[in-house]
């Protein structure tokens, strides 16, 4: 099965096709360091068989804190439980991949010490029921170097590369959507400029950690806002990270206000799995490099199907890698569906605890 045929994503060799997509656990310390817990949830999803385990979003500034006790970057203290997580996953025959992320507007006020969030522009979000404060030029270059500071960490713990989180309304995702984006000088007004913003963190990080080290994206096709990004527009950005040297792209949609479009509910049957195919051909069509597709995607026989149509290089998953760690294997013994039932209880639990499946 093409499945489990080994792949290549730079200098990093996937021993199959199969992605954790990241995932929050809610399992740092409140301080943002690796816990024990986090060690054993990597060490299972090492051993489950996943080709390449993408950790959950970290971050990268203080100011961008949007998940309590997500794992930190923001400072060297961090390296030393970062390499151990790293080692453990190395130890049990795994690649792992950081994400970086910065919250932007999607910050909850009382994780900022009571402050407003900061985002391109003083745009209202719904979801939150906040308004962020428009960031200065000089937050925004701080951003780009805390970007490029955290990529240098993640050099020195020991990843196989980084995943800039440039999805989901998030601080790069929200620069690039004209819907949050309402900027009239170098980083937004149009196209060009509201591309910057990704465009000075990859070169900043390219001088901070190097030429070689593969860095990567997990971008929206579509905002799922009437102003929001669209597939064209998107199509257009993910030719210029190609361009620019980006590793691979993982195609993913929807910010918080555009209410659950990310990770879909109630997927059930086989063509309802799989909800940003569409999209993720598109971007086969434009693109040379990795194309992952996210999204409700449960079955072993649709996972070998997109790879063999060509609507993407890698399949990646979140909530069934919740319930089962150890899907990747299972698939491979002849498993055809996961146990995940797409409820998003993993969600939920996590306002009460770490992520966990509550269907076990
Ligand atoms: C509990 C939970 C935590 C998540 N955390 C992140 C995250 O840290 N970064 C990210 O890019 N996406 C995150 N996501 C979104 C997933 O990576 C994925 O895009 C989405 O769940 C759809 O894929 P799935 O159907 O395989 O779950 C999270 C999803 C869930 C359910």
């Amino acid at each position: 099965m093409k499945l489990f045929e080994p792949f290549r994503i730079r200098n990093i060799i996937l021993k199959n096709r199969i992605v954790r997509s990241a995932t929050y656990e809610k399992m740092a310390t409140v301080d943002g360091f690796v816990t024990d817990n986090l060690i054993k949830l990597y060490k299972e999803l090492a051993l489950g068989g996943s080709g390449l385990i993408i950790t959950g979003n970290v971050l990268v500034h203080i100011s961008g804190y949007s998940a309590p006790q997500q794992m930190c970057i923001h400072n060297d203290y961090y390296i030393d439980g970062l390499k151990k997580l790293v080692k453990t996953v190395h130890e049990h025959d795994g690649k792992i991949v950081i994400q970086l992320v910065h919250g932007g507007r999607q910050c909850f006020p009382f994780l900022l010490g009571g402050k407003e969030p900061i985002a391109p522009s003083a745009v209202y979000d719904p979801s939150i029921k906040v308004m962020p404060r428009e960031m200065t030029n000089d937050e925004i270059w701080e951003v780009i170097y805390a970007f490029a500071s955290a990529a240098r960490r993640a050099l020195e713990a020991g990843f196989d590369g980084i995943q800039l989180h440039g999805a989901h309304g998030y601080l790069i995702s929200s620069f690039l959507s004209p819907h949050t984006n309402k900027r009239q000088d170098y980083w937004g007004g149009d196209e060009e400029r509201r591309f910057h913003f990704v465009e000075e963190i990859y070169n900043a990080i390219k001088k901070e950690a190097g030429e070689d080290f593969p860095v990567m994206i997990k971008m929206n096709a579509d905002d799922f806002l009437p102003e929001g990004l669209r597939i064209d527009e998107a199509l257009r950005i993910a030719k210029k990270l190609e361009y620019l040297g980006f590793a691979a792209i993982e195609v993913s949609g929807g910010m918080y206000e555009s209410k659950g479009k990310t990770a879909r509910m109630k997927i059930d049957s086989v063509d309802k799995e799989a909800y940003f195919k569409e999209y993720s051909i598109r971007f086969k069509e434009v693109c040379s490099i990795p194309i992952m597709l996210v999204g409700g995607i449960r079955t072993r026989s649709v996972a070998e199907g997109l790879l063999n149509d060509g609507y993407a290089d890698l399949i990646s998953m979140s909530r069934p890698l919740v319930r089962e760690p150890d899907l990747p294997n299972k698939f491979k013994e002849g498993k055809e569906t996961s146990d995940c039932i797409s409820c998003n209880g993993c969600m939920r639990f996590l306002k009460i605890d770490y992520v966990r499946c509550t269907k076990i």
